[in-house]
């Protein structure tokens, strides 16, 4: 049995989203800026998915941009508003996901200030070090909701206060959390939505702006003049069901999310008693759990629990071959040797209290297995 904990990478697409797809490519396959029949038909089906998703985070359809996904989606809001702005200076978080992170480095190239936001030994954003860093330069601060690696959540009303105070419009990445946890969107200026990760498909995305931003893509004036090149139908009605059958259920699942990850934890921590869960005593997500392990390798577990049909993922990069620590665990402080041990399990709606024991027991079997030879 393949057990897949693997779901802040991506998430399998809901059954009822799978079902749909040939229906949609078959009846709405003209171009919905055509002003046709049949291309307004397909119009009025994006103009009913962005109206539904308003309705669900209280906000108005006009600020809802589709995009291919999260990365452009936190991309145009970064480069849109600081081309928006006279303001020379981002504050930027040491923790985002490389696709903030990297778009802030892009601009230091182009002489963009960038004053990076400690986090504490928890991996959360050090206030007193925020308003310290808030200047009259200062654009935008850009404060991921919910990390991706850790599941650690920031206490985004505080944040948003002192920003406030000096008008400095805030920016959250809010692809771990949105529709799965609770957000106050109201404290929040831009935020960015991946469908992929809550079983849409792949390709969709969108962006919530309160704020006028350039658009980063320029061509047909699409989505409002904020995002031009004919919209990907199939994936707004997807992104739409998805985010339909989440808010539809979100307490059981939400319920069920926590229950796992719970169970998880205590069994892993009987099992493996000197194992460390990264954050443990903050609010965390409810559906990532991000564990060091004593001694053991995070690759080599990873490799080993992937042949036994058990598919994680380790907390480091290894795009050339040799895993680098991960950034967000050395800005909590950890030590590039204890960052390498560290392994993300993450949760989904369709697993189940057995796959969790299941796992627990082939994660103690691997990491015993491993451990034997690490001396
Ligand atoms: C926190 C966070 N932001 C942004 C992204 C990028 O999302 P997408 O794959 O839709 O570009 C991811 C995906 O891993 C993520 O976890």
């Amino acid at each position: 049995m393949d057990i897949y904990l693997d779901n802040a990478s991506t998430t399998p697409v809901f059954e009822e989203v799978i079902k749909q797809l040939p229906v949609w490519t078959r009846n709405f396959y003209a171009n919905p800026n055509s002003i046709h029949k049949l291309g307004q038909k397909v119009k009025n089906e994006i103009e009913k998915v962005r109206q539904n998703i308003a309705n669900i985070i209280n906000e108005s359809t006009e600020n809802i941009i589709f995009t291919s996904g999260a990365t452009e989606s936190n991309n145009t809001i970064i480069k849109g508003y600081i081309e928006k702005t006279k303001k020379r200076e981002i504050l930027i978080s040491s923790i985002e996901h490389k696709s903030v992170l990297n778009v802030a480095k892009y601009l230091a190239k182009k002489g963009i200030k960038i004053k990076f936001l400690k986090v504490d030994e928890n991996g959360k954003i050090d206030l007193d070090y925020l308003k310290k860093s808030l200047s009259k330069e200062t654009a935008l601060a850009c404060i991921i909701h919910t990390n991706n690696e850790t599941g650690v959540k920031q206490d985004i009303k505080e944040i948003s206060k002192i920003l406030k105070e000096h008008e400095i419009p805030l920016f959250s990445d809010t692809v771990q959390s949105f529709i799965k946890e609770d957000i106050d969107f109201q404290d929040i200026d831009f935020y960015s939505v991946s469908g992929h990760k809550i079983n849409s498909i792949k390709g969709i995305g969108l962006l919530v702006k309160k704020k006028d931003l350039s658009p980063l893509i320029h061509g047909g004036g699409q989505e409002n003049g904020f995002r031009s090149g004919t919209q990907n139908v199939i994936g707004i009605l997807a992104i739409g069901k998805a985010i339909e059958i989440w808010d539809k259920n979100k307490e059981e699942y939400k319920k069920n999310l926590k229950q796992l990850k719970e169970t998880f934890e205590t069994r892993i921590k009987e099992e493996i008693p000197d194992i460390k869960i990264v954050s443990e005593k903050v609010e965390r997500a409810n559906s990532i759990s991000c564990l060091i392990f004593p001694k053991v390798d995070a690759q080599s577990l990873v490799i080993s629990l992937g042949r036994q049909g058990v598919y994680l993922s380790s907390g480091s990069a290894c795009s050339s071959g040799t895993p680098t620590p991960s950034h967000v665990l050395l800005a909590y402080g950890y030590s590039e040797e204890e960052a390498l041990k560290a392994i993300r399990v993450s949760f989904g709606v369709f697993n189940s209290l057995e796959e969790v024991e299941e796992s627990v027991l082939k994660i103690k079997k691997s990491f015993e297995k491993i451990y034997k030879f690490s001396f």
